[in-house]
């Protein structure tokens, strides 16, 4: 987009970079219509949580990686919902994703064990490391060794097991469950286009974070749909670039996008042509149902996966994605004292280290319901769409 360009984004967001820019201090701040209350067993019943793995994880499309994690000509394990998946991208460009389980005896065909987090390896077939059964990136059986010790198993029923898997605006998406095939971009509900517009398919990967926190899910996605508490939590780190809970939001279906308004919002500004003038004045922030946040740092991305172990875990997923004209080795030191600014001190021993404390407490039983104000209205409905997506009232996106 050219900074002369009168309308470089798309109508949403054009409107609430508006928003955004007509704040002035003293400006009132976008509120919800009434207080709530989310109960603490919907962060430790184990009853609860197997509904969310049945109706939420189970059901929902869910990003798996950002699309530079996976070129051309290889395999990426991904094991966080809880069944081994494989990501693979044959010479087609096409993403798919099968189970990563070799349909011979079972045993998982790339390897996704830590402590380190899974990485696409280059391959031109999956060949398993038990007996040597090799299949096509596009899941077809390709090859038995000693294929003769096989008569009566008929081989075109043996291709790997595949699931739906589609890729849209820099992300790949996958369901847990096999079934008919989704949209990506029609999941997205016109965040999409919001997506496009900032650049998201162009970033390259530099670093990320695969790490389990004794926290139910819930509690660290909280963290990231109320911008309450970051002039008391982040007093000593990122408030001083932030203005106190000033945010403007646009929701598309059950997912958010934020403007989370920066101190310079309220300073003399043009207004923002590109995503780097965006930045300066705000950091967007795209929540996407149930479990993906995108965080739009001044010169970086935040691209962050929780998963849910069990009731009382959270698996946090951080990858950090940095432009491509900054992609160079000489750019490696600026961008790990950013990670880990952003990554150990803000999000670890603040955000999670929060919410750690506050899954602890759930135990005193000093609370049976946790109290949301105004300011904390997307928190709110976060958890009405997780009820809603376990009671069937709220569905994934129509298929294509
Ligand atoms: S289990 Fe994979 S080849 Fe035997
Ligand atoms: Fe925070």
């Amino acid at each position: 987009m050219s900074p002369t360009d009168p309308t470089p984004w798309p109508r949403p967001l054009a409107e609430m970079i508006q928003r955004l820019d007509s704040l002035q201090p003293g400006s009132p701040r976008e509120v919800g219509a009434a207080t709530g209350s989310v109960p603490t067993a919907h962060y430790t019943d184990p009853a609860h949580w197997q509904r969310e793995q049945d109706a939420v994880f189970g059901q929902w499309p869910i990003v798996a990686a950002h699309s530079a994690e996976l070129q051309p000509g290889s395999a990426l394990p991904f094991d966080a919902l809880g069944v081994p998946i494989v990501l693979t991208r044959g010479s087609d460009g096409q993403a798919r994703a099968f189970y990563n389980v070799c349909r011979h005896r079972g045993m998982a065909l790339v390897a996704c064990a830590g402590p380190e987090p899974a990485q696409a390896v280059p391959c031109k077939a999956l060949v398993c490391p038990y007996h040597g059964w090799t299949y096509e990136l596009d899941g077809r059986l390709r090859h038995r060794l000693h294929a003769e010790t096989f008569d009566g198993i008929d081989p075109s029923k043996l291709n790997l097991v595949e699931l739906p898997c589609d890729e849209a605006a820099g992300l790949v998406f996958i369901r847990r469950t096999p079934g008919p095939a989704f949209s990506a971009r029609g999941a997205l509900h016109g965040l999409g286009d919001h997506l496009d517009a900032l650049g998201l398919a162009g970033m390259k990967v530099f670093r990320k974070v695969d790490q389990v926190h004794a926290a139910n899910w819930k509690l660290t996605a909280d963290a990231f749909l109320e911008g309450y508490h970051i002039r008391v939590l982040h007093r000593d780190t990122i408030y001083p670039f932030f203005a106190d809970a000033y945010t403007v939001n646009w929701r598309g279906g059950p997912h958010l996008d934020s403007l989370v308004a920066r101190r310079a919002a309220f300073e003399p500004h043009e207004t923002p042509h590109d995503r780097a003038a965006l930045c300066r004045l705000s950091t967007p922030t795209q929540f996407l149902f149930p479990n993906t946040f995108l965080i739009w740092h001044p010169d970086y991305v935040s691209l962050i996966g929780m998963t849910s172990p069990s009731p009382g875990t959270v698996r946090w997923v951080h990858t950090m994605l940095i432009p491509p004209d900054r992609a160079g080795p000489d750019w490696a030191p600026h961008w790990e004292k950013t990670f880990r600014l952003i990554e150990q001190t803000v999000f670890q021993k603040e955000d999670i280290a929060t919410a750690v404390a506050t899954q602890r407490g759930f135990g005193s039983g000093a609370n049976t319901v946790l109290h949301t104000g105004l300011l904390e209205h997307e928190l709110l409905r976060f958890h009405e769409n997780i009820d809603a997506a376990i009671a069937g009232t709220l569905q994934p996106a129509a298929n294509p």
